[in-house]
């Protein structure tokens, strides 16, 4: 998709012709397949976001946080101009100075440009790498498919031991047992190195060449340009003719089968499930090696039912202008996620909600000094400044789901302390209200608000 420079007299066009004839102003819509993130769906994914960091924490990975945009060369060489992702998914425009730029449609070929730049890989420690962030994808949206999704990915690199493969898979394993995904399979395969490859390649040409008058399009265009994709078309008759392809496994080197076969012990050593499957060979070109997905197994996920996928890319480094470093990787997003992930009920109450019953100034300045207290201590804590009857306020205190209401009206204000309630229990108990406050702190102390 090619997205033209506007010019600031045409911004002007835009905005008249936005606007109705009738002088009514129009609503602005979000972009199809780019979505908005409010209330609990949020806080879900920061919750999510937390979970992981904790667990890529313990793996030692450290964060690498890259640009949005990046020269669209980044793609066309790192992921490869064959791929579907180039071909046809990227956000790709020129810039004010003529520079072809592109929406990173993932996050492997963005790092690996980082290394080369910065050469972090060389710090002690610092070969492993995380990020979360947006990517952009130009693809038809469906349940689980948007077209800017949040990705969290892992790179790890300068390892070609088949146990970085396994420890991938095993970091993996935890982050969806941590969020509570269970119901999936790691499909797994190897796609060999550029050697087998080559070999391969020749003999999948000579089959699909066999079979061009049924094949579609794209498919026919990529037995010369990159045959490997053609696994990728979603076109079932195309599907068909390649139940009878030649399978890449039959073509591995010594060399690639050893790394596979070691890498199944490992996994198996490390009480990791997976099931072979030699049709898999990934939608990237920069692959080599293991390659692997996650497939979510409930129905619900319909046919959005990869749930993150990896590999090895020991090329890729070199093919991008650096020093042949190996690497292994995955990514997978939180919309593929959001739809695995059981929704735990978090409707629990916590902290605390200040009403103030009533319109003096002098309970508005109570109200704030005792929420600034609550805030300085590190406790949840609201208030609706809006409300004055003490009804209103207990309907915002259980719309913000908090634990306790400290409530202050003038009779409060006039014997000098507040009253608590628990909104669990029932209960209600005075505080006194001196000048430190330290009554209340000492409450704050002893209770249960988190
Ligand atoms: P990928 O398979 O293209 O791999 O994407 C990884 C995951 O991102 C997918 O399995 C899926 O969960 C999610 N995803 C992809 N497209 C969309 C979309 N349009 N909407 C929602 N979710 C989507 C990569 O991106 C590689 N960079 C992974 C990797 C890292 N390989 C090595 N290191």
């Amino acid at each position: 998709m090619v997205v033209h420079d506007i010019q600031a007299s045409s911004l002007n066009d835009i905005v008249f012709f936005t606007m109705s004839k009738s002088g009514k102003v129009e609503k602005i819509q979000s972009i199809r397949g780019m979505n908005d993130l409010v209330g609990r769906e949020a806080s879900r994914w920061g919750a999510w976001e937390q979970t992981i960091r904790r667990v890529l924490k313990s793996f030692h990975y450290q964060e690498i946080r890259t640009p949005v945009l990046e020269k669209t060369e980044l793609f066309v060489r790192g992921v490869g101009g064959e791929s579907d992702i180039v071909h046809k998914e990227m956000y790709t425009f020129l810039d004010r100075s003529e520079e072809s730029l592109t929406l990173r449609p993932e996050g492997t070929a963005p790092v690996v440009r980082a290394l080369i730049q910065h050469h972090f890989h060389l710090e002690s420690g610092g070969n492993r790498v995380f990020y979360f962030g947006p990517m952009f994808r130009y693809e038809r949206p469906q349940k689980g498919r948007t077209r800017q999704f949040t990705q969290f990915g892992i790179e790890f690199f300068d390892d070609p031991t088949p146990m970085a493969d396994a420890e991938t898979l095993i970091l993996v394993q935890t982050v969806f047992n941590e969020l509570g995904v269970m119901d999936y399979t790691i499909h797994l395969n190897s796609i060999g190195d550029a050697e087998s490859r080559e070999l391969y390649t020749k003999e999948l040409k000579n089959y699909l060449n066999k079979h061009q008058g049924d094949l579609d399009e794209d498919s026919r265009r990529r037995i010369e340009t990159n045959p490997l994709r053609v696994w990728d078309s979603k076109i079932e008759s195309t599907q068909e003719i390649l139940t009878g392809a030649p399978k890449i496994s039959d073509f591995l080197n010594k060399e690639s089968r050893e790394h596979e076969s070691r890498l199944q012990s490992l996994l198996k050593a490390a009480g990791v499930s997976f099931e072979m499957n030699p049709k898999l060979v990934r939608g990237l070109d920069y692959y080599s090696k293991t390659v692997y997905e996650i497939q979510g197994n409930s129905p619900a996920l319909g046919s959005q039912n990869a749930l993150g996928g990896g590999g090895r890319y020991d090329d890729l480094v070199a093919l991008l202008g650096g020093k042949p470093t190996p690497a292994v990787g995955f990514a997978s997003s939180f919309e593929r996620l959001s739809l695995a992930i059981p929704d735990r009920d978090e409707k629990r109450r916590s902290g605390a909600y200040v009403a103030f019953v009533g319109e003096e100034t002098s309970l508005q300045d109570e109200a704030i000094r005792i929420l600034g207290l609550l805030w300085g201590l590190g406790v949840r804590a609201t208030a609706d400044y809006t409300k004055k009857s003490f009804k209103s306020h207990l309907k915002s205190a259980d719309r913000t789901s908090s634990r306790y209401a400290l409530i202050i009206g003038g009779d409060e204000l006039a014997k000098k302390e507040i009253q608590i309630k628990d909104l669990e229990s029932g209960e209600q108990v005075p505080c006194p209200l001196s000048s430190s406050l330290r009554e209340l702190e000492e409450w704050v102390q002893k209770s249960d608000l988190s």
